[in-house]
């Protein structure tokens, strides 16, 4: 059976430089290597649902500028469905990231058109109605998130990047899946799991562990591998363990899957290149 997933959520035109530390705040460092990759949490889980086997649509917005192309053509490659990806007046996304030698990175997003992903149309929904699973993250409007999550499909939040969410928007969510990070943020609004039904936690090169309400609880270690930049680990994660989870596989093995897939993409530069096709998620396990 094919995963349906629909991914509501951002796309971003990717800045990238290399350099050899992350610069502390105030610093200048010379970098390396300038490259320009198309990302945005949401547009890179919805390529890594679909490398990983899932049939996939992407609803969210690209501005009207030269950035929007690009985006645009790398979902169509990755054969997501882009009918609902909107074009509004102004700048697309943009994230400026830094990556250190050490593969880890820093990200500064300017929302643009994303910010704009409001009011979604009745075919907007009804795409989200049809789909096994609702994908999203938190680089568009929380609004949007909610009125996508209440179309009643299981809904999958990546609660990235980190903030304090309304109350009743947490209660729309069938799995949540955070860093350390963003779990601690979301901590602090109560015990996540009185707040959401089933937490996913990554633990990046640890790999990742799972509860629920039911009483289940796992931990599952990642496969050992070699990073180079870990920007967009998270998205192939998530896209993933969506795709696995709409194909009704067990916890364990799905969430195993999801390790498999961020460790892969964190072997490789940039975010939306980096994403695995599911036979190197499988041959990575
Ligand atoms: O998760 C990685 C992504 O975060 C990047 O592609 C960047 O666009 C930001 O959204």
């Amino acid at each position: 059976m094919t995963a349906r997933i629909v991914v509501v959520g951002s796309a971003n035109l990717d800045l990238v430089v290399a350099a050899p530390a992350l610069p502390r705040p105030g610093e200048t460092v010379l970098g390396g290597e300038f490259t320009t990759v198309p990302g945005g949490k949401g547009a890179n889980q919805a390529v890594a649902a679909a490398r990983a086997g899932g049939h996939v649509g992407f609803v969210g917005a690209v501005g009207d500028d030269d950035f929007a192309r690009p985006q645009r053509d790398n979902l169509v490659a990755a054969g997501v469905d882009v009918s609902r990806l909107r074009t509004v007046p102004g700048p697309s996304g943009v994230a400026l990231i830094a990556v250190d030698e050490q593969a880890e990175n820093l990200i500064v997003v300017a929302p643009g058109a994303n910010a704009a992903l409001t009011d979604l149309s009745a075919e907007d929904l009804t795409a989200v109605a049809g789909a096994d699973v609702l994908l999203c993250q938190l680089e568009i409007p929380v609004e949007t998130v909610a009125q996508a999550a209440a179309a009643g499909t299981f809904t999958v939040l990546n609660a990235a990047p980190a903030r304090q969410l309304p109350a009743g928007v947490l209660s729309t969510v069938d799995l949540l899946v955070v860093n350390e990070g963003e779990a601690e943020v979301l901590a602090q609004a109560g015990d996540l799991l009185d707040l959401v039904p089933r937490v996913v936690t990554t633990l990046g090169a640890r790999g990742a562990a799972y509860a629920d309400r039911a009483g289940l609880r796992l931990e599952v270690a990642a496969p050992k591998v070699r990073a180079v930049d870990t920007t967009a680990a998270g998205d192939a994660f998530t896209g993933a363990l969506a795709v696995a989870w709409a194909e009704g596989r067990p916890v364990e093995e799905a969430v195993r899957w999801a390790c498999a897939a961020g460790a892969v993409c964190a072997t490789r530069p940039g975010a939306s290149s980096s994403l695995p096709t599911r036979a190197e998620i499988e041959a990575a396990l």
